[in-house]
């Protein structure tokens, strides 16, 4: 009973801290023209799953020992954070000429690509604020992660020229994703104070299941209709993810289904019912099984990083999260 009680306050003051973080993120976007500030808290207020978020807070809380990091720190960091994982999403959607982000309208759809890329800067100069009064250490961090997310960004658009297709799209995924959410896991370490063992433990277990996040959502992607964004955008923007890389390497030539599925994946899918049919012959192929083990094999390497760092509720919801972002689908 008594550690029913401790479990029950201790996921009571995990979600006064992410309440806090919410509200936080709502008046930091305010800006000085109530345009910008509905087109600033436009997504944020669309929803989201907060991953990044909820890394800094139980990251912050690991270790017993030192798991009283000041909250206005776990909500600076945590601000930081989700504040350039947005205004990433206001410039993704532009590149990406997505129309529904978080089931509702994008920037873009709303108020055109100029505002849209000019309020994902704006975002990012609050983050940059924010991160400021955490102090030059974890600027210098943030300015490389966004380098990080760039660079990524640039390498998908610019495609894998001579490399291997599947080893530049998992470097791709690591940058563009990965990156960010390594962060999240190093800063709620860090502004806890965590010795540099736990730092690094928390930031290689952020790095791999950053990873999984993506690879999960590539094949979402592919798989759901309730993501709130539309499916098959990577393949309309011929975008090569897991599922589909794995299926180029195994394609069996001599195989009706597969000849056909080739021969859509290499036209332009502009045409809704292309697109539809192709959706169709790769949610039914076994490419689609075969991405879920590689989730399912990084998500265990993962859960491996944690085994060193201190036991307790905080270590156990963030193996949990090995769990959830292997079978969510949405
Ligand atoms: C979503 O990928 C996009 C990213 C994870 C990173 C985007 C990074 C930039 C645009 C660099 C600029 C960054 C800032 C901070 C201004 P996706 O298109 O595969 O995912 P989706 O399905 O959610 O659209
Ligand atoms: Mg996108
Ligand atoms: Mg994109």
């Amino acid at each position: 009973l008594a550690s029913g009680t401790r479990e029950v306050s201790w996921e009571a003051t995990v979600r006064e801290q992410l309440d806090e973080i919410e509200s936080a993120l709502l008046a930091i976007a305010e800006a000085d023209s109530p345009m910008v500030t509905e087109a600033a808290q436009h997504v944020i207020a669309a929803g989201g799953k907060r991953f990044r978020p909820l890394l800094v807070v139980l990251a912050s809380q690991l270790d017993p020992v030192t798991a009283v990091a000041p909250i206005d720190d776990v909500v600076r960091a945590a601000l930081v954070v989700e504040l350039t994982h947005v205004a990433s999403l206001y410039h993704d959607d532009v590149m990406d000429e997505a129309r529904l982000r978080r089931g509702s309208d994008s920037a873009n759809a709303r108020w055109g690509n100029t505002v849209a890329i000019l309020v994902g800067d704006f975002l990012f100069a609050r983050a940059s604020e924010v991160v400021a009064e955490l102090g030059t250490e974890y600027v210098r961090l943030q300015a490389r992660t966004f380098a990080r997310l760039v660079q990524g960004q640039i390498a998908e658009t610019v495609g894998p020229g001579d490399a291997d297709p599947l080893q530049h799209y998992l470097k791709v995924v690591a940058d563009k994703t990965a990156s960010l959410i390594a962060t999240s896991a190093l800063f709620g370490a860090k502004v806890a104070g965590a010795d540099p063992g736990v730092q690094r433990a928390l930031a290689a277990y952020g790095e791999e299941i950053g990873t999984v996040f993506q690879l999960s959502d590539d094949i979402i992607d592919i798989t759901s209709d309730e993501t709130g964004k539309t499916p098959g955008t990577d393949l309309r923007e011929g975008i090569p993810t897991l599922p589909t890389l794995l299926f180029r390497r195994h394609a069996d030539p001599g195989s009706a289904t597969d000849s056909r599925l080739l021969a859509l994946l290499d036209s332009d899918l502009s045409d809704d019912a292309d697109l539809a049919e192709a959706l169709s012959l790769l949610r039914a192929h076994p490419c689609i099984e075969q991405a879920r083990a590689e989730v399912r094999r990084r998500s265990e390497r993962a859960r491996s990083y944690l085994a060193d760092l201190p036991a307790g509720p905080a270590r156990d919801a963030l193996a949990e999260l090995c769990d959830t972002v292997v079978t969510r689908s949405a």
